[in-house]
C-alpha cells in the first residue's frame, strides 16, 4: 500500500524538527529536513547561502527541491523551513506531497528558544521579538491555507503533539 507522506510546517522555532525525529521513531518513518537536504547540496549552512548568494537564490533552491521530492510518494516525513509556505507554487507544491500539519506558536515562545541562536539569518537582527512578529503576521495566512491540521504547540509536549498528529493520520485513512 502506498503510504502518505508527512509534512511538518510552522516559524522557526515551532519544534518541526524535533517532532518530526520523534515521530520518525514512532511510526518508522524516515525523517528529511530539507533546510539539511539543501545544505548537504549546497555544501554549506544556510546561513552562508543566505550571506554569499541571497535569500532569493534559497527560496529557488527550496521550491525546486520541493518539485522533487514531489515526484515519490515516499512514506516519509518532512519538516521543511519556516519561511517554505510563503511562495504560493511552494504551498500547492507542499499540499501535494502529503498531509501538511502546521505547528503553530506565539511569538514570545520563538523569541525565548531562539535566544541566542546563530544559525537563523533572518533573525540576526537588532530587534529579533519585532522581527517574529512581523514575519509571523506576514505569513499567518499562508501557513493557515496550506494545513490539513494545526496545532497550537505553546503547550503542548512532545508526546501531546505526537499523539494529535498520528490520532489525524489513522482518521485521514
Ligand atoms: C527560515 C527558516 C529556517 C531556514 C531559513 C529561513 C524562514 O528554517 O529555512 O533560515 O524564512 O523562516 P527553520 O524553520 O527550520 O528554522
Amino acid at each position: 500500500m502506498e503510504q502518505q507522506n508527512l509534512v511538518l510546517i510552522g516559524f522557526m522555532g515551532s519544534g518541526k524538527t524535533s517532532v518530526g525525529i520523534k515521530l520518525s521513531y514512532r511510526l518508522r518513518m524516515p525523517v528529511e529536513d530539507t533546510d539539511k537536504l539543501i545544505e548537504r547540496r549546497e555544501g554549506c549552512s544556510v546561513s552562508d547561502i543566505f550571506r554569499e548568494k541571497g535569500e532569493a537564490y534559497f527560496r529557488q533552491l527550496e521550491t525546486e527541491l520541493l518539485r522533487e521530492l514531489g515526484e515519490s510518494k515516499a512514506g516519509k516525513i518532512y519538516s521543511v523551513g519556516g519561511g517554505t509556505p510563503v511562495r504560493p507554487e511552494n504551498r500547492e507544491l507542499l499540499k501535494k506531497l502529503g498531509m501538511v500539519v502546521y505547528l503553530r506558536v506565539r511569538p514570545e515562545t520563538v523569541y525565548e528558544r531562539l535566544r541566542g541562536d546563530k544559525t537563523r539569518p533572518l533573525l540576526q537582527c537588532e530587534d529579533p521579538l519585532g522581527k517574529i512578529k512581523a514575519l509571523m503576521q506576514d505569513r499567518k495566512a499562508a501557513y493557515e491555507e496550506t494545513a490539513d491540521m494545526i496545532l497550537d504547540v505553546d503547550a503542548m509536549t512532545l508526546e501531546q503533539i505526537q499523539s494529535s498528529i498520528i490520532m489525524k493520520m489513522v482518521s485521514e485513512r
